[in-house]
């Protein structure tokens, strides 16, 4: 196992890939705290996560809350000790035209996604500058190296991720903290449910959200959606000293889709 012992800390872990990164950390020997504005849903992922014999922690947290995410970290430390592995992957879409676009939903994509990930990785870096290591990984997206309608607000917000890694690497490569993106392409969870039916609504003419769906499908040349298990493979190599050489890095894990129109 090549995470035995560690402690992990993954927002929007309640379901979806940030569920998919939890699990596969504990199966790498990790004990994981279960971060997620839905209590209920975190609650279930920790009682599997102690099926695989790993300790674990539900914690309410809105990543939008700076005393929320400090009080993640507050508990993560008093039930551990320490916080080696922080993954920041807590993040919302929705789709319109920018012409339309009313500006609480320009608010909310740049306040989950961009303003989340400033409050997570700092609360994180702060602890984990006392001890002088730590593994940050964030998840971004495709959608952060490309442009496409009706998702401007969200591929801002991700092309944000991308670039805040970037830097926040740089800041901490002293302090033997790396920081690394993943960049998802097509992945098969709720986030997805609601985009295909909405890509169907705003498309018309009778298009259906299988109709979505196989189209992504099709675009991918690997000729499949993805699974939150592909993009939790990454992040454990991101967690593991197997990436001890790396930082600042936005991966595609994407079936080999590139989106950089
Ligand atoms: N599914 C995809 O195709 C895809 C592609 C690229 C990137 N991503 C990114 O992957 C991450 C996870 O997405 P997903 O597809 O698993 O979505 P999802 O909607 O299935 O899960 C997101 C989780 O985040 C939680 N959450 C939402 N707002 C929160 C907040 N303010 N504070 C804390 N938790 C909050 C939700 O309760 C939910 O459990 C997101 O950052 C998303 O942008 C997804």
């Amino acid at each position: 196992m090549r995470l035995e012992n560690k402690t992990a800390v993954v927002t929007g872990a309640g379901q979806g890939i940030g569920k998919g990164i939890a699990l596969a950390l504990a199966r790498e020997g990790a004990n994981v705290v279960i971060s997620d504005i839905n209590l209920t849903e975190a609650t279930k992922v920790v009682r599997e996560i102690e099926e695989l014999g790993r300790k674990s922690l539900a914690v309410k947290t809105d990543v939008t809350s700076k005393k929320e995410v400090d009080d993640l970290i507050k508990k993560t430390m008093e039930k551990f000790g320490s916080l080696d592995i922080m993954v920041s992957n807590a993040g919302v879409s929705s789709m319109e035209y920018v012409i339309d676009m009313p500006e609480e939903k320009w608010d909310f994509n740049m306040d989950v996604n961009l303003k989340g990930t400033f409050l997570v990785t700092q609360a994180a870096a702060q602890q984990m500058i006392k001890q002088q290591n730590g593994k940050i990984i964030c998840t971004a997206s495709m959608a952060g190296k490309g442009g496409v309608a009706t998702q401007a607000h969200y591929n801002a917000s991700k092309h944000g991720v991308i670039a805040y890694v970037k830097s926040l690497a740089q800041e901490l490569a002293p302090c033997g903290i790396t920081v690394n993106s993943i960049c998802p392409g097509s992945i098969k969870t709720s986030m997805q449910d609601r985009e295909v039916q909405w890509g169907a609504e705003i498309r018309g003419a009778g298009a259906t959200p299988e109709d979505i769906r196989e189209e992504m499908a099709n675009f991918t040349p690997l000729g499949r959606i993805g699974l939150p298990e592909d993009i939790a493979k990454v992040v454990v190599f991101f967690a593991s000293d197997e990436s001890a050489f790396m930082t600042g890095q936005a991966i595609n894990v994407t079936g080999g889709q590139s989106n950089t129109m």
